[in-house]
């Protein structure tokens, strides 16, 4: 199965709504198409002079089903957005949940800026284009056959004029389309630039403060704001072709369908009626070739951001636990020629043997880069792609489960980490203890 695949499938979940909103479109066309030609009627009849009675009766029934046809969007507009938003909702909590249970080593490594991009931003671009797009492009395309059927009822001539244009439409299109998914991948990329640049900046804020620095950052920022601008005006560039190039059928084909159509009219091979009518039609042809060309243009967006999904959801996910044997204590720890290198190039750690047993007060001293951090991960798990071995009880870490591995060691880091809630939340997250214990941790801990 391709990723684009497997990435409908995360969305069965909605097929349901998807049915029930593309038979709520379905009928809602059906509607408003008969519309015009109950219309040709009408004028049919009163350019044939028939009795005010029948007039008047067609009249109610226009009225009828255009009510019925309002009805039917403010549900389906209704729906639609709903849909779209749910499953916006759906899969940026997927795409948390898989940043959660990345390897460490993935999240040191990748910029949270382009993680946030990729569950905030690509999210929604996937997100709607999978949950709605499919409804969208089967309702686009039946009611784009369908008005072409009744257009083909009322004169074919005329029909044929309205397919003249297609071909050129669809070629410029594709054209477009193509430009658009490159300059789109590469917006994105961007982007997340940008979010780095701002977290890091931010982070940084005391120092660059301290250092006078604020001009030099707002440089920086702004080459990446540029940087993002170059992509985002081609984007445009493109976009406007497109546009136009509607905007150009849409203001000529009416008037050459009324030229021509005129000309039938006067050799009475059309009624007055059908040119009204097929005029009309013309007007709900544009919705859906345009709804159409924003569907291919939204897949292209879509699956350039799909792939980006889709890694991250299945990439550089965490070996469940990392290890079946579980630990209650810590009796001794030891290194056993262990070499490590962060890329080839340079070792981070090179055959480093030694041992501690419990009871033993052992400090890591080294100059900066000689590899303390690159130790303490190493112990923790961060990283397993390391030559030697390191033990626990005797017992090989790659053995050891990562959770009872966690439950017997404390980490302080320079960076402590304090999310948004109270001080005893900061202290407990869903751990249940007495008052007496929290007091006890805070005092310990001098927070108070
Ligand atoms: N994520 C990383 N990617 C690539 N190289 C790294 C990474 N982290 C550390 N290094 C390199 O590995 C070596 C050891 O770094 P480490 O951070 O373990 O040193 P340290 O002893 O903790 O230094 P400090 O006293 O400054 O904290 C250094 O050469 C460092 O540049
Ligand atoms: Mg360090």
């Amino acid at each position: 199965m391709t990723p684009y695949r497997q990435l409908i499938a995360l969305f069965a979940a909605f097929r349901r709504q998807q049915f029930l909103l593309l038979s709520l479109i379905l009928t809602e066309t059906v509607l408003t198409v008969s519309i015009p030609f109950l219309i040709k009627h009408l004028i049919d009849k009163i350019t044939e002079s028939r009795g005010r009675e029948a007039i008047f009766q067609l009249g109610l029934l226009i009225i009828a089903i255009s009510l019925c046809a309002v009805v039917i969007n403010v549900i389906q507009h209704y729906q639609w957005h709903k849909l779209r938003l749910m499953s916006i909702k759906h899969l940026r909590a997927m795409l948390f949940e898989a940043a959660m249970k990345k390897r460490a080593a993935f999240l040191k490594k990748n910029h949270s800026g382009d993680i946030l991009t990729k569950i905030i931003d690509d999210g929604v671009i996937v997100a709607q284009h999978l949950s709605i797009g499919i409804p969208m492009l089967i309702a686009n395309a039946f009611r784009l056959l369908i008005i072409l059927v009744v257009m083909l009822f009322i004169s074919p001539a005329l029909t044929l004029v309205v397919l003249t244009v297609v071909p050129f439409y669809y070629i410029l299109f594709n054209y477009l389309n193509k430009k658009l998914r490159e300059t789109s991948k590469q917006e994105r990329v961007g982007f997340s630039g940008i979010l780095n640049a701002v977290q890091e900046i931010l982070n940084g804020i005391d120092t660059i403060k301290l250092f006078n620095k604020e001009s030099f950052f707002s440089s920086i920022f702004s080459q990446k704001l540029d940087g993002h601008f170059h992509f985002v005006k081609r984007n445009l560039f493109f976009n406007s072709i497109g546009t136009g190039a509607t905007t150009f059928i849409i203001t000529m084909l009416p008037v050459a369908i009324l030229l021509t159509g005129s000309s039938f009219v006067l050799e009475h091979s059309l009624s007055l009626g059908g040119l009204i009518a097929f005029y009309s039609y013309l007007a709900y042809l544009y919705e859906p070739i345009n709804n159409l060309s924003d569907y291919q243009m939204g897949v292209q967006t879509a699956l350039g951001s799909s792939d980006r999904v889709f890694d991250f959801l299945h990439h550089d996910v965490e070996p469940e636990d990392g290890g079946a044997i579980h630990i209650d204590s810590i009796q001794s720890i030891e290194f056993r020629n262990v070499s490590f290198a962060y890329d080839s190039a340079a070792p981070a750690l090179t055959n480093l043997s030694f041992a501690a047993v419990a009871g033993d007060k052992v400090a890591i001293v080294g100059r900066s880069g000689s590899g303390k951090t690159t130790l303490i991960n190493l112990l923790m798990k961060v990283y397993d792609g390391y030559d030697g071995e390191i033990f626990i009880n005797n017992i090989d870490i790659r053995q050891i489960s990562r959770s009872s591995l966690y439950k017997r060691i404390s980490l302080v880091e320079q960076n402590v980490f304090v999310f948004e809630g109270s001080v005893k939340e900061n202290i407990l997250f869903d751990n249940r203890l007495e008052d007496a214990e929290v007091e006890e941790i805070l005092r310990v801990s001098q927070v108070k």
